[in-house]
Parts: C-alpha cells; sequence; structure tokens
C-alpha cells in the first residue's frame, strides 16, 4: 500500500518565544480535501507556509510523496488570500508565470492552460488584465495559475476572504467543481466553519497557544455537494459541533489578541 501523500510529524514553530505550532502530526491521503480551522493567531497560515516550505520549522518534518519539504517547489501549489497576479501581465500570462519558470511554456503548456481558463469559468477573459476583473475573478486566475504547474497538492490560505458573502459562496461551489474534475489533494485554511465543513473531507479544528490539533472531524455528507447542502440539519450539526470545539478559544483570541 502507498504512503500517505503528504505526512506531517511532530511539526513544531517557534518564533522567538512564542509557541506557535507544537507537534503536530497529520497524514493526508491522496485526493482527500481537508480544511483547517481555527480562531485567528492560531497558527494556521503558519502552518500552510511550512507545508508550502515557504517557513522553516523549528522541529519535526513535512512529507510529500515521502520526501522530506525543505523549500518551495513546483510540486506545491499555492493560493494566497490576497491575490498577487502580476498587475502588468494578462489573464493568460498570469496563469502560465508556473510553466514559464520552470522553462517548459511550449505549445502544450499553452494549451492546457488555455483549458484551465476555461475550467475556472474564464474562456474569453484571456486577455484582460487583472485591474479590468472583480476580486472573484482574480482568484479565479489564482487557481488556474496554482493548477497549471500540475502540482501534487493544492495549498490555500483563505482564498476567498477578501471576497463579499455571495461571491465566496460562489467561488466555494466552483471550486468543488473544479476539485470535482482531478480531486487533486488539497489542504485549505479558513477561519469559517461552514466554508470548511462545505468544501472538506476532514476538518482540522486548531487550537491555540500553541497551535495543535484539537479534533480531526470526518465529514460524511455526499458529493457532489450542491450550495443547498448547507441548509440540511447533517450540515448544520457539523457546524455546530465545530463551533463548540472552538468556541472558548475564538473568545480569547478576540479579547486577548496578544497574549
Ligand atoms: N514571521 C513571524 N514572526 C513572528 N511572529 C509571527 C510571524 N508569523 C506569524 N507570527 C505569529 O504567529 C502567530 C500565528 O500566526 P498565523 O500563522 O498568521 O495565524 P493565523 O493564520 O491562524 O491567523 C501569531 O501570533 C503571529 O503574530
Ligand atoms: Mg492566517
Amino acid at each position: 500500500m502507498p504512503g500517505p501523500k503528504l505526512a506531517i510529524s511532530r511539526l513544531t514553530k517557534r518564533f522567538l518565544d512564542l509557541d506557535v505550532l507544537h507537534e503536530i502530526d497529520v497524514e493526508v491521503e491522496e485526493g482527500e480535501f481537508i480544511s483547517v480551522v481555527g480562531p485567528s493567531g492560531c497558527g494556521k497560515t503558519t502552518f500552510l507556509r511550512i507545508v508550502a516550505g515557504l517557513e522553516k520549522a523549528t522541529a519535526g518534518e513535512v512529507r510529500l510523496d515521502g520526501e522530506v519539504v525543505r523549500k518551495p517547489g513546483a510540486d506545491r501549489g499555492f493560493v494566497f488570500q490576497a491575490d498577487n497576479l502580476l498587475p502588468w501581465r494578462t489573464v493568460f500570462a498570469n496563469a502560465i508565470v508556473g510553466p514559464e519558470i520552470g522553462g517548459r511554456a511550449g505549445a502544450e503548456e499553452r494549451k492546457s492552460t488555455l483549458d484551465l481558463l476555461r475550467l475556472v469559468g474564464l474562456a474569453g477573459f484571456e486577455n484582460y488584465y487583472p485591474r479590468q476583473l472583480s476580486g472573484g475573478m482574480r482568484q479565479r486566475v489564482n487557481l488556474a495559475r496554482a493548477l497549471a504547474i500540475d502540482p501534487k497538492i493544492l495549498l490555500m490560505d483563505e482564498p476567498f476572504s477578501a471576497l463579499d458573502a455571495q461571491t465566496r459562496e460562489i467561488m466555494q461551489m466552483e471550486l468543488l467543481r473544479i476539485w470535482e474534475k482531478g480531486r487533486k489533494t488539497a489542504l485549505f485554511v479558513t477561519h469559517q466553519i461552514d466554508e470548511a465543513v462545505y468544501l472538506s473531507d476532514r476538518v482540522l479544528v486548531f487550537a491555540r497557544r500553541p497551535g495543535r490539533i484539537r479534533e480531526a472531524v470526518e465529514i460524511d455528507l455526499p458529493r457532489p455537494r450542491p450550495l443547498s447542502i448547507k441548509r440540511t440539519a447533517e450540515f448544520v450539526r457539523y457546524v455546530d459541533r465545530i463551533w463548540k470545539l472552538i468556541e472558548d478559544d475564538v473568545r480569547a483570541s478576540v479579547l486577548n489578541p496578544d497574549d
């Protein structure tokens, strides 16, 4: 039997005297969609940045397909909260930037990038510039760009949090539609519980100070999931259960953000 796609063991991170993550253990199977939820400041972004290779762990390790992650690599696609598109490049030129950096932006990659832009709903916008797009469309470009390198895993840090509520829901639905096509292993960070439940096979509930996994909640909802699933009793039960797990932490982080 093959090992897990992603294996994180005893992952610990300290910034000077601040204990941010403490001995986190997680295994993610190929094709799983995992979310991380927790209050602001619990270390979600730090966790994802370590998996991305953008930040070094103080102790412990991250393995992707058995190989220890030490730096960023083309086997990981990253979508950040703030879109970081290059303003002087068109949608197409932004989407193909990964293969270009990798020195392989030939006819085949150009075609697959066009296919990806169609997949994310941007057919016809290839020659637009980022400033001509709405926030939701810019995050679609970011998603296409992350997928264009055909990564082993997709890492997303609150990619929809800057969007208005309706656009956000549409993007959640779109993300699942796109994900269903390839079922790429995904690690998605959010502070919104309903977003995590809607998207995921499993939700890792982080506790704060230091960040650790309080509980891993399996989300046993059928797929594909229409947005209306959010109104079912089963869905609401998952949201309530996770909310109860982090309620005290959220209250503490609102009252004492710096302690
Ligand atoms: N580069 C850094 N240097 C020092 N402290 C940091 C750094 N990055 C994050 N932190 C601190 O680590 C904690 C966790 O931050 P973060 O991972 O951004 O949390 P989250 O994404 O869950 O809101 C916060 O207290 C934050 O201030
Ligand atoms: Mg964060």
